[in-house]
């Protein structure tokens, strides 16, 4: 071990569900991405009016937002869309973590609360895109069990999400119903 390793700080913050209140933070924690973390995350370059707009609208649109806070601060976040063309329930992710908090197991942590909170909602399917060259991204998608393939020159991930189980059966359940008839 040299002199010069970089000493990391720890990691202190939550993740958990964004309020709608806090699309600001959301939409500041995508303007902060690097460069290449923004072109990764957008699947090519993008203007900081069109980043602006695309946090607008997710939160308009009802999207599912996980963020991971530290002191208010958004430094990372999952985000599920619905598609609610698609037959199956299906949500359409995406993750976000800002380079110096990148290859820290942030990206794993957020990816498992994100399917947490889909399987709360009903999705039975989550897809992700990504250019082929975003090795994080695909090996993130792989440790979900996400089956990946090639399509129109994307990585489209697809990950089949178990069914929330259905209550147990309780004594005496259903005999409200039954007195009522
Ligand atoms: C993709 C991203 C969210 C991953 O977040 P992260 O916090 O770095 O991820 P983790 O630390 O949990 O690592 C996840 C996996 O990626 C691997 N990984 C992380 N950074 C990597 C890198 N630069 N190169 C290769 N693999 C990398 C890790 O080794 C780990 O693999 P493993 O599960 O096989 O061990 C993050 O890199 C990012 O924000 N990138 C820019 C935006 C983006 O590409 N979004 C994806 C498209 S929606």
């Amino acid at each position: 071990m040299n002199g010069t390793a970089k000493v990391e700080r720890p990691l202190q913050g939550t993740i958990r569900l964004l309020r709608r209140s806090e699309l600001p933070q959301f939409r500041d924690h995508l303007l902060r991405l690097d460069d290449i973390s923004r072109r990764d995350r957008f699947n090519g370059p993008t203007s900081d009016a069109f980043v602006i707009s695309y946090a607008e609208r997710s939160f308009q649109n009802g999207a599912l937002v996980i963020g991971y806070v530290e002191d208010g601060k958004v430094l990372g976040a999952a985000e599920l869309h619905e598609r609610p063309e698609d037959p199956t329930p299906t949500g359409e992710i995406a993750f976000s973590v800002e380079r110096e908090l990148q290859h820290r197991g942030l990206g794993a942590l957020l990816f498992e609360r994100l399917i947490e909170s889909a399987r709360a909602f009903g999705y039975e399917r989550l897809l992700v895109t990504t250019h082929p060259q975003n090795q994080a991204m695909k090996r993130l998608a792989r440790r979900f069990n996400a089956s990946l393939r090639f399509e129109d020159g994307e990585t489209v991930g697809i990950i089949e999400l178990e069914p929330a189980p259905p209550l147990p059966a309780r004594p005496g359940a259903g005999m409200f119903a039954r007195h009522a008839a």
